[in-house]
């Protein structure tokens, strides 16, 4: 059963809120911001706080409309909404529009976790599903289908879950018999698979459910083609923001910014600084990050692995960076194995 999302209005703190609108607060005039990842607006309806400002949200989940279609009513000349993947937002931004902030929140909304219907928290009974929106294929067809060798690589590499060989042995073992169809079902063999619980602090299951999410989502290619856009398209001196909640994310952004920033070491003595200046998208950069602070979390527990970075646009111009997608290869062509 689908939980209305105005069911849940109550149950979203937007994650570093008061930091976003700090950083966003700096820009003075005629402002353009992209809020990348909508889910239940907490940033956006901040944001059309500020006088003279435009607002330019997506979502890849179709249950964002009914919320955007809220504020639209409320906002028709500042605000506007389109159910599209941040790695066509060169698709739906006119040439002429040059962003000064674009933010990404990553991962799942509240309202995401909270509807069991759509299978991403292992206290879900349902549907393995866990499809965050446009994409194509559920996470019980991945688990179903897939043979052991990849099943095994999608958990061990974008879980990081050490015990990721005998999960994908147990998996295949239990499909012999009958089609896992249920949450409930790959719980138990993800409990019954673990040896150890490495770590206390998180359920045995997290390792697994975010490797499948991230293969059913495609998040990696996703933040990459993102941040590429994002780069291409907003202005000199605008803010490229990220909300990251794992470490794979964290480390693709962290790479990113401080490789293609002006603070970036010159690759060879022998080569003129000047060639350095080449890709130096974002002003210098040195591993700058801000988590939630104590108030906050007390409020929100599920923000606890928040980092919030930040990147300025040089005035340098555009160079699709070849050398970023191939560094993190491993995990793009995971998710796009066939199955
Ligand atoms: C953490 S929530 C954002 C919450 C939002 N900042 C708020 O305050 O309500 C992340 C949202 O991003 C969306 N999302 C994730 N990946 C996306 C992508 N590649 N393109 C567009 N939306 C995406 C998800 O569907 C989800 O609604």
């Amino acid at each position: 059963m689908n939980i209305p999302i105005s069911s849940l209005k109550n149950t979203h703190f937007p994650v570093m809120l008061d930091e976003v609108i700090q950083i966003c607060n700096s820009i003075n005039k005629d402002k353009i911001f992209i809020d990348c990842t909508f889910g239940g607006g907490g940033y956006s309806k901040e944001l059309l706080k500020f006088p003279n400002i435009k607002v330019i949200a997506l979502d890849r989940d179709k249950s964002a409309i009914e919320k955007a279609q809220l504020l639209k009513k409320k906002f028709p000349n500042k605000f506007s909404f389109y159910n599209e993947k941040f790695s066509n937002l060169d698709k739906i931004l006119k040439e002429e529009t040059k962003p000064d902030v674009i933010i990404f929140d990553l991962g799942l909304s509240t309202f995401q976790l909270l509807d069991y219907s759509r299978g991403f928290s292992f206290k879900s009974k349902d549907r393995i599903d866990m499809q965050m929106g446009l994409s194509f294929v559920s996470a019980e067809e991945v688990i179903n289908t897939l043979g052991e060798k990849n099943l095994k690589l999608i958990i061990k590499i974008l879980g990081e879950e050490q015990e990721a060989g005998r999960i994908a042995k147990n998996i295949i073992r239990a499909r012999e018999n009958k089609k896992i169809d249920t949450v409930t079902e790959l719980v138990k063999i993800i409990e019954s698979s673990k040896k150890k619980n490495f770590n206390k602090k998180i359920n045995v299951c997290t390792k697994t459910f975010q490797a499948l999410r991230i293969f059913v989502n495609k998040e990696t290619t996703e933040l990459m083609e993102g941040l590429i856009k994002a780069t291409q398209l907003i202005k000199s001196g605008g803010k490229i923001i990220v909300i990251s909640f794992h470490s794979i994310e964290d480390k693709i952004i962290k790479y990113y910014f401080t490789n293609y920033s002006s603070n970036k070491s010159n690759p060879s003595r022998y080569l003129p600084s000047e060639s350095n200046k080449k890709n130096s998208f974002f002003e210098k950069y040195k591993n700058n990050f801000l988590i939630p602070r104590s108030e906050e979390l007390l409020k929100n527990p599920a923000s606890r692995s928040a980092k919030l970075r930040y990147a300025v646009r040089t005035d340098q111009p555009f160079v699709y960076p070849k050398d970023f997608k191939e560094k993190f290869r491993k995990y793009t062509d995971l998710e796009n194995v066939n199955i």
